[in-house]
This record gives C-alpha cells, structure tokens and sequence, in this order.
C-alpha cells in the first residue's frame, strides 16, 4: 500500500524537491502535499511545478496563538490525509499536542549530528567548538525539540577555514542524499538508520 506523504517547509524547499524526486517508479509512498507556514516561501511554487499539491497556512495570523494556528495546518492536512509527515526546512516549533497526534509518522532533518546542537545555529556552533566533523540528522518527532529517535546521520568533515556558509553547503548536500533514503526505508516500515 503506497504511503501517502505531506512536507511541510518554511523557505526554499531544497529537501522536499529531492523527496520529490525521490518517490518515482516502485518507491512505497507518494507526495500528496506540500505545505507552508510562510505563503511567500518559494517551495510552494517549486512544489506546484512539480505537480504537488500545496497548502499555506500563515501563522503570523495567528499572533502567537499555535495551537490555532496548528489547528488551521491540520485541516489542511486532513484534506490531503497523509500517512507520513516530513518536515523539510520547517521553521515552526510543533506543540506537544501537535506532535503526540502525529508521533511515529512524523520526520524532521537536522543540521548536527544529534544529540548535539539541538535548536538553531549549529554550524555556527560546530566550528565555535573546533568539530572536526559536522552533519546530519534524520530523526523521528517527539515533543521534545530535535530529540526523537535517529533513522539516520550522515557527517562531512570541518576544513580549515570554513565559514558557516561554507559548512551549512557541505552539510545541506548530505542532507540531499539522506532524507530520500531514510523516507523510502521507513515507508517501507524498516526503522533501520541509514548512515552515510
Ligand atoms: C537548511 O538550512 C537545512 O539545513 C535545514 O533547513 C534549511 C532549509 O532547507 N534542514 P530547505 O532548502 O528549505 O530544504
């Protein structure tokens, strides 16, 4: 049975093109929706030339309100009624309430080998810290920030020299090759990480 996967995004939409991508020919899931808190985010378009379907839901609307706010993403979702959520680039912390509903069928991808550099910055926080290697991480939600379960890292090393934007390149084209590998694996029900 296919499983039907939303991917929700913030901005650009580099990890959701390569899930995409990715679900073609006997892959075990299908990209049903392509959601956004941010209207503008350039995604959404890259998703509808794709042929996805898309949804936004602004949550500045909401002023603060997140329960409201996921309320209103939820409808959405329900529309589309996916199996797997991924989030992608999505820069919205879930309510635990949020969260628990989708527990188990939610990824997300992290910029750090976690459990390190949970929350933002964390390539600016891998050199500040002198890493010799940086990455990664592709991990089940849990209502606890960038802490569920790992379904797969994938490092790169930390040259001399490199500035954030330097890492922050090297690391998004690792999470490129992950994030489709993990998803295909786990729609196929194998909670096997991936390690790259
Ligand atoms: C990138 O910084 C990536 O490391 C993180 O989210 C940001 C945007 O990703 N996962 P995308 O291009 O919108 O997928």
């Amino acid at each position: 049975m296919t499983k039907r996967v939303a991917i929700l995004i913030s901005g650009g939409g580099s990890n959701m093109i390569r899930l995409v991508e990715s679900m073609t020919g006997d892959h075990p899931a299908t990209c049903v929706l392509v959601a956004s808190n941010d209207p503008a985010a350039a995604g959404l378009q890259r998703a509808a030339a794709m042929g996805i379907p898309t949804a936004a839901v602004d949550h500045r609307a909401f002023k603060g309100d997140r329960p409201a706010f996921e309320a209103a993403l939820q409808a959405e979702l329900d529309k589309a009624a996916p199996d797997i959520l991924c989030l992608a680039g999505f820069m919205r912390v879930l309510t635990a309430g949020f969260v628990q509903q989708w527990e188990g069928r939610m990824l997300n991808i992290h910029p750090s080998l976690l459990p390190k550099y949970k929350g933002l910055h964390t390539h600016a926080r891998a050199l500040e810290a002198g890493d010799a290697e940086a990455g990664c991480s592709v991990h089940l939600v849990t209502p606890a920030l960038d802490d569920g379960p790992i379904l797969g890292q994938a490092r790169v090393p930390v040259q001399p020299g490199d500035t954030e934007a330097d890492l922050a390149a090297r690391v998004l084209k690792q999470e490129h090759r992950l994030y489709p590998l993990v998803l295909e694996r786990f729609a196929r029900g194998d909670l096997t990480p991936v390690f790259l």
